[in-house]
C-alpha cells in the first residue's frame, strides 16, 4: 500500500515509517524539520529511513495549503498516518501561534487532502493531555474532555472535533489516537526521559516538578508502533441506521473512532528516576520544583477499547524500556 506519514522525521513518525517500509509498503514521508529541538536528530532519523528504496522524503510544511494540495494531487495514498504537530505542553505557553499553524491549519490541510482523494483511512495523533485535570482514573475515551489546561491540549481536542466533522460530512474513516507519554530509542530531547538521562549521565541536576508527586502512563515506542500498524486496518464504518451520535464515544454514526494508546499502568515519577539510577549506575541529583503551569499531575490510560479491536497489549515495562533507551542514548551520543 502507499502511505503518507506526516512528521516522518519525528520520534513516532520515524519509528512507524521504519516498520511499514520494512514490510514493503511505499512510504511518502513529510516533515518541515523545524528547530523546536535538535534538527540533527531529525536528520539522523531520516538517514535511517533513506536506506529503504520504497521511502521518499518530501520537505513540506503542513500549513502550506498549496503545497499540501499538490502533494495529495501527485500521489495516490491508500492510508494517511498524520503525526506531525507542534508537540509540547510547556512550549505552547511561549509560542502559541505555531500551535495554531501546525496543529489547526495543518490538520485542516490533511483533512482536505483526505477528502479530495477519498482516503481509505486517516489515523491521526491526539494526546492524553486532552484529559486535563480530570480526576477519574483511568482516563477513558467516554470521559468528558472539555477542560483543557494548555493550548496544546486544546488544539488536540480540536483535531478530534474537526476529524469527526469530516468523517460525518464526507464519510472519510478517521481514527484519533490519544498517545500517553511515549519514550524509547530515538526519543524527543524535550521530554523528561531524555533530559533526565542526559543530566544523570553528565552528573548534572534534574528538575523534578511538583516535588516528584507525579505519575505518567509511560508507553514504549515499539508498543506504540505495533498498535498504530494494527489500528490502520481497523477501519471505522459509516453506520447509516444509527439514530444518534455520541460525540465522545465510538458508538458513532460517522466513521470516526477514538482510542487511548498507552501502557495502561501509571508509574510514579520517583520510581522512574530510581529505574534510571539503577540502569545508569549513577545517583540523580534532584532539583525539586513546584508544578508547572499547563502540566497535569497524573495520567493513566484505560486501554480496554483498543485491546478489544487490535488484540495487542503493551509488552514493555518501564525498567526494560528505560534500559533500551539508556543503551541507545549512550551509543548515539557516545557517552
Ligand atoms: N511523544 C509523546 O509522548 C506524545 C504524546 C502525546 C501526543 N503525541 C503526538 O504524537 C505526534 C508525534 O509526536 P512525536 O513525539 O513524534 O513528536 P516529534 O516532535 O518528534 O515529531 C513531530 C514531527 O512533526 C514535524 N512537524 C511539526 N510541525 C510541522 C509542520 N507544520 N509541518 C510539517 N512537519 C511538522 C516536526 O519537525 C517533527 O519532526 C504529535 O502529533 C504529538 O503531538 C506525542
Amino acid at each position: 500500500m502507499q502511505f503518507l506519514i506526516t512528521g516522518v522525521a519525528g520520534f513516532i513518525g520515524h519509528a512507524v515509517a521504519r516498520k511499514l517500509a520494512s514490510q514493503g509498503h511505499q512510504i511518502i514521508g513529510i516533515d518541515n524539520l523545524n528547530d523546536y529541538y535538535d534538527v540533527l536528530l531529525k536528520q539522523a532519523r531520516l538517514e535511517n529511513l533513506a536506506s529503504y528504496p520504497n521511502f521518499v522524503f518530501v520537505h513540506l510544511d503542513l500549513a502550506n495549503r498549496d503545497g499540501m494540495a499538490e502533494l495529495f494531487n501527485k500521489y495516490d495514498f491508500d492510508r494517511v498516518i498524520h503525526l506531525a504537530a507542534q508537540a509540547g505542553v510547556r512550549y505552547s505557553l511561549e509560542n502559541p501561534h505555531v500551535y495554531a499553524d501546525s496543529n489547526l491549519v495543518g490538520h485542516l490541510n490533511v483533512l482536505e487532502g483526505c477528502r479530495q482523494q477519498q482516503i481509505g483511512h486517516l489515523v491521526y495523533a491526539s494526546s492524553s493531555s486532552v484529559y486535563g485535570m480530570n480526576a477519574k482514573f483511568p482516563f477513558s475515551v467516554t470521559d468528558n474532555v472539555d477542560h483543557p489546561v494548555s493550548l496544546y491540549a486544546a488544539t488536540k481536542k480540536a483535531n478530534e472535533l474537526m476529524s469527526h466533522s469530516y468523517s460525518h460530512l464526507y464519510k472519510i474513516p478517521t481514527t484519533g489516537l490519544r498517545f500517553f507519554t511515549v519514550y524509547g530509542p530515538w526519543g524527543r530531547p524535550d521530554m523528561a526521559m531524555f533530559k533526565f538521562t542526559k543530566n544523570v549521565l553528565e552528573g548534572k541536576p534534574i528538575d523534578v516538578y511538583n516535588h516528584g508527586e507525579m505519575s505518567r502512563d509511560f508507553t514504549y515506542i515499539d508498543d506504540i508502533v505495533e498498535s498504530v500498524v494494527r489500528i490502520m486496518e481497523v477501519i471505522p464504518q459509516y453506520r447509516e441506521n444509527l439514530a444518534y451520535i455520541k460525540s465522545t464515544h465510538n458508538d458513532n454514526k460517522a466513521p470516526h473512532a477514538l482510542y487511548n494508546i498507552g501502557h495502561g499502568s501509571p508509574v510514579c515519577l520517583m520510581d522512574f528516576i530510581h529505574a534510571l539510577e539503577k540502569i545508569t549506575g549513577k545517583k540523580a541529583i534532584c532539583n525539586y520544583l513546584p508544578m508547572q503551569p499547563g502540566d497535569v499531575q497524573r495520567t493513566w490510560a484505560d486501554t480496554d477499547d483498543l485491546y478489544q479491536v487490535i488484540g495487542y497489549q503493551p509488552k514493555y515495562d518501564v525498567e526494560e524500556g528505560v534500559y533500551h533507551f539508556v543503551n541507545w542514548f549512550r551509543n548515539y551520543y557516545r557517552i
